[in-house]
């Protein structure tokens, strides 16, 4: 089977070009977007990805603040922090980096985000939008990824049967959430697997569209996949490899290898889903930051 590789990059800059045209649009009328990101801690990986939201709000020209606080940041110290940042009123979206150290709770944190700045899409009121179908919320930055690149496949999404593995808020769920609206890029058949699924390879090989979204390298192998089926890899796992420059590799939850041959399109690791999820990002703050200024926002 010629199957085609469906690479983030390329759907990305679309989204891009999009986000700069409505920027143009609101600094005309004298409106900067600012996105402020709070990272607690020292993980690598999430000091990473914390690095490169900035650099994109940067390069597109957003008004960006990087929080850093230290590992042993108390509950109380980040909940001011976010007080702040949503009472500024230069600030329009607000992303706190998870997952945070294990002392901190993370529901009640996210929980003091403004829902019209949570452009995260993780507050309570945006994910009952989101199940509501109201379009005045945030939808996570990740499913509004992978939604954007199944329609820019354009293999269709509605009616066909989607199987997501993988049950986090972050991902699976909420996907699960925005494949399932009525409209354009929804009225999917949804199901979502789990590490408690019976015979997860074989619901999953019923799939026309099937998500991996686990965290688990290479998880998914060729019993999964439906002939023809579109495989969407979330996964982006490190594994150490000493061949490498920086002592590890990038892999998703899908065995590529093994699984592209019997697709009719998959996303690769890395080059696929990771740099959508900042593309949406950035969507969502110039979307806040109109909402804002409109008072559009409901909140
Ligand atoms: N950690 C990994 N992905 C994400 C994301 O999309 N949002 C936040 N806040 N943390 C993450």
């Amino acid at each position: 089977m010629d199957t085609i590789e469906i690479r983030g990059n390329a759907i990305a800059e679309k989204v891009y070009v999009e986000c700069l045209q409505e920027l143009q649009v609101l600094k005309a009328q004298g409106h900067l977007p600012g996105l402020a990101v709070v990272l607690v801690g020292d993980d690598p990986a999430s000091r990473a990805y914390v690095g490169s939201k900035e650099r994109k709000c940067q390069e597109l020209g957003l008004h960006s603040v990087k929080i850093e606080l230290p590992e042993d940041a108390t509950q109380e110290v980040l909940i001011a922090q976010i007080e702040k940042l949503n009472a500024d009123p230069a600030i329009h979206g607000i992303l706190v980096q998870l997952p945070l150290p294990s002392h901190l709770d993370e529901d009640a944190v996210i929980m003091k985000i403004s829902p019209a700045k949570d452009v995260d899409g993780l507050h309570p009121i945006n994910i009952g939008k989101l199940a509501m179908d109201d379009a005045t919320g945030f939808a996570p930055c990740t499913p509004l990824g992978c939604q954007r690149m199944l329609i820019e496949n354009g293999m269709g999404i509605s009616g066909k049967k989607v199987v997501i593995i993988g049950r986090s808020l972050l991902v699976g769920k909420s996907l699960g959430l925005l494949l399932l609206q009525k409209g354009e890029g929804g009225n999917a058949t949804v199901t979502i697997a789990h590490s408690r699924t019976e015979n997860l390879a074989q619901v999953a090989s019923e799939a026309d569209i099937l998500v991996a979204a686990i965290g688990r390298p290479g998880f998914v192998t060729e019993d999964f996949i439906k002939d023809g089926a579109v495989v969407i890899d979330v996964g982006i796992n490190r594994v150490d490899d000493a061949s490498a420059k920086r002592g590890y590799r990038l892999v998703g939850d899908v065995d590529f290898a093994k699984v592209a041959p019997k697709c009719a399109a998959i996303t690769p690791v890395p080059g696929g889903v990771g740099v959508m999820t900042i593309a949406m990002l950035m969507a969502n703050t110039i979307r806040a930051c109109r909402m804002a200024e409109e008072g559009e926002a409901r909140n």
